[in-house]
């Protein structure tokens, strides 16, 4: 259910409010709102044999760094720079592409490019990105496909930084080229900065990690404009929790970024700036917000709408944030725009700070509501203090959170790039150690491979079993940020073996028997694979199929040491329809839930039908829910052949609306309860497409090609992730 108050629950009205619609719909006549064309009607080729990875390694870095620091200290007339550097402007850039990153479903983070795109690219909070985008142009222009956006723009920000004097941890490419918008679900409002993602006392609701629509993260005004610095404390917390981040990052993060620039608000934003990108003039060739205030740009600009800079020093790394922060006491004020901003009590700090573009004028210090709540919050205020007295901790803490924040939605190492990549293993990229010994795993021999499938079928364990444990290993891959799959053998540590949708009763038996049987030349990893493989072969024999099932080798098993049970967490399934399992902790219809997860483990739609009616015959379906067999553990169509058959008449067993609603099957004329299933089976007989797939599995032509596509699909989850392995075979 998704019942969030509107207003957030503080009651306060939302700010600001602009129709969102605006953006979905055209505004002015049709021919002046192109911007919003509907593409998809056009095919869109995949991506062609483009080798990116061998296109990037002929980049040198060094001359594209000597290429993007020219860039950043060349003003152009256009967007004059402030203090003469584009740095803080570009690293406010590369922030707002990563913040959009979200634990809970791995989505945003920089790879996606989302910040080029429709809706992002209008989203109030990324006002005047557009030009720090743009300014990049000719750098793009010069390397073209050898270097990705997504990973220009990674690269800028490490560039700006180090400029300004912050040594960087490292830098890795491996982002491919985005043409497209990404469709993620940004949540329920329907208006630029309304809120109806909050319940209880500001609960955000999951998976959104941002507090309002069109922000990245949380209001800097404070909660719902409030300037409650201490309220302000816990937003930011839980957003950055929901990014993947501590308190300790959290504050290195922002502390670490208003050390640089300055916030843009001469006047009121809503007054002065004309529409957003996506609904702008052609004519203005993709830029927003044009500025009807004065020059609209240089001192002129027109940003937040909050006005002030934070530091002495805006072009240079140092803790200067941090001794503002303690060094002043401060008072909640008025912008020009209107907007809270905070200045130090009693004049303090007048004329310490420079003007971006008049160097007769100088400034005192400001701060956001944001920033003050580092002064205040009991867990923060320690970080901070530390981070004042120890400038060399804030630069390793920054340099360290802000390598995470943009490589984070890049999966594991093996698909990072380039000569900057840093050696060090960090436990947030889910570290599988490399081979001890090439020849290890790959080294079996076919007969070898053939007699441990016959030891495993004898081991008393179920098809069943067998497979769900294999599926409990590799369907935890999601493509979102490249995280889980089968690599790692992680079923068998916490927290994985411990969930719910892993059914742990069932699953530590199997996971003992199969290292009963495990000999020393290959990992769980492949052996809980090779178990479903064999199962799978062994069904499909029983349905009279001889069909040989891949079994690709080489993966490698993880330590519990290398994996932190809290960060695992983010990928346990609260549903997973090809399993019938739906935890309480659930939102959404679990039919929407099924479609979530085929996409995220890169299914097609006939390869998700295929799946999941194979995987109902073989047994699988929480409490045999689904199974519409009467033979489970034989790779039969009955799935499909019983949820057509007319034979039959489906009703609620349960409330009908709620979304963990089970149903009955009842023969037509005996009125006796044959099946049960749940919505994620019905929906293959309801919804009009996956009926036409399911009447392809149904038909009496079907087999063999159901058994066929089944094996097909399987193989394919069972590699999902193992990017060594894609790598080498390149
Ligand atoms: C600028 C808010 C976190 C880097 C700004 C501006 C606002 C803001 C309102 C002014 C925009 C304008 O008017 O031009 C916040 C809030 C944060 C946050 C509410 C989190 C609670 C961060 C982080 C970083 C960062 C994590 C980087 C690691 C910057 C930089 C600028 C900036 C460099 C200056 C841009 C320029 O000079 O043009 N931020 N920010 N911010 N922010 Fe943040």
């Amino acid at each position: 259910s998704h019942d969030a108050a509107p207003g957030g629950g503080l009651g306060l009205p939302s700010p600001h409010e602009r129709p969102y619609s605006a953006i979905l719909d055209s505004r002015g006549t049709s021919e002046d709102s192109s911007r919003h064309l509907d593409l998809s009607v056009l095919q869109w080729p995949a991506s062609d044999d483009f080798d990116y990875p061998k296109a990037f390694a002929e980049v040198d870095l060094d001359a594209l760094a000597r290429d993007v620091d020219a860039v950043l200290t060349t003003s152009q007339d256009w967007w004059p720079a402030d203090f003469g550097h584009y740095g803080p402007l570009i690293v406010r850039m590369v922030w707002h592409c990563a913040g959009t990153y979200r634990i809970g479903d791995g989505r945003g983070g920089p790879s996606a490019s989302l910040q080029r795109f429709a809706p992002v690219d209008s989203w109030p909070d990324n006002r005047n990105l557009d030009k720090a985008r743009r300014l990049l142009w000719p750098v793009k222009k010069k390397y073209g496909r050898r270097i990705s956006w997504a990973d220009l723009m990674v690269f800028a920000g490490n560039r700006a930084l180090e400029s300004m004097g912050l040594r960087t941890f490292g830098y890795a490419g491996g982002r491919d080229e985005v043409y497209q918008a990404d469709r993620v679900d940004w949540g329920p409002e329907q208006a630029w900065m309304a809120d109806e993602r909050h319940t209880g006392v500001h609960d955000l609701n999951g998976p959104l990690a941002a507090d309002q629509l069109g922000l990245i993260y949380v209001n800097p005004e404070g909660p719902n404009t409030v300037p409650d610095p201490l309220m302000s404390a816990r937003d930011i917390r839980d957003t950055f929790r929901r990014m993947g981040f501590n308190d300790e990052e959290t504050v290195a993060l922002i502390g670490g970024g208003h050390t640089f620039g300055k916030t843009h608000g001469v006047a009121d934003p809503e007054r002065y700036l004309g529409p957003e990108p996506a609904v702008a003039d052609l004519e203005q060739q993709g830029f927003g917000w044009q500025g009807g205030h004065g020059t609209g740009q240089a001192g002129d600009t027109v940003t937040s709408g909050l006005d002030g800079t934070w530091t002495q020093t805006p072009t240079t790394w140092d803790n200067s944030y941090f001794r503002n922060l303690f060094q002043y006491e401060w008072d909640v004020a008025l912008s020009p725009a209107g907007l809270w901003q905070w200045v130090p009590r009693g004049g303090a700090g007048a004329g310490t700070v420079p003007d971006a573009h008049d160097p007769a004028v100088r400034h005192a210090p400001t701060f956001l509501t944001t920033d003050l709540a580092f002064r205040v919050d009991p867990d923060y205020e320690p970080i901070a203090r530390r981070f004042m007295e120890h400038p060399e901790q804030l630069a390793e803490a920054f340099a360290r959170a802000w390598f995470k924040l943009t490589h984070i939605d890049m999966g594991p190492r093996e698909r990072y790039l380039g000569p900057l990549v840093p050696q060090e293993h960090l436990v947030w990229q889910d570290p599988v150690p490399p081979p001890v010994r090439t020849e290890f795993s790959t080294s079996l021999t076919l007969d070898e491979i053939t007699q441990l499938k016959h030891q495993i079928l004898r081991s008393g364990r179920t098809i069943a079993d067998l497979v769900s444990t294999a599926w409990a290993s590799a369907s935890t891959y999601r493509n979102s940020d490249r995280r889980g799959g089968s690599n790692g053998g992680r079923v068998r540590l916490e927290p994985q073996r411990s969930w719910e949708a892993n059914d742990p009763e069932t699953l530590h038996p199997v996971l003992q028997t199969l290292e009963e049987l495990r000999p020393p030349n290959i990992s769980m990893a492949d052996l809980v694979v090779l178990g479903g493989c064999a199962a799978v072969e062994a069904a499909a024999r029983k349905a009279g199929h001889e069909i040989d099932v891949p079994f690709t080798p080489g993966r490698i098993d993880a330590s519990q040491a290398w994996t932190d049970p809290q960060w695992f967490a983010a990928l346990e399934p609260l549903a997973d329809g090809f399993r019938n399992y739906r935890s309480r902790r659930a939102q959404h219809l679990s039919e929407r839930l099924l479609i979530d997860r085929a996409s995220q483990l890169t299914l097609s739609a006939p390869e998700m039908t295929v799946l999941l009616g194979g995987l109902r015959a073989l047994g699988i379906g929480r409490d045999g829910l689904g199974v519409l067999t009467a033979t489970p553990g034989v790779l039969t169509n009955d799935f499909f052949v019983n949820l057509l058959d007319m034979r039959y008449h489906w009703t609620p067993a349960t409330e009908k609306s709620s979304s963990e609603a089970t149903f009955e099957g009842r023969d037509r004329s005996t009125g006796e309860v044959c099946w049960r299933a749940g919505r994620a089976d019905l929906v293959f007989g309801s919804n009009p497409e996956l009926r036409a797939l399911s009447e392809l599995y149904a038909a009496d032509d079907a087999e063999p090609n159901f058994a066929r596509d089944f094996v097909a699909a399987w193989d394919k989850v069972m590699n999902l992730g193992r990017w060594a392995q894609n790598r080498s075979e390149r």
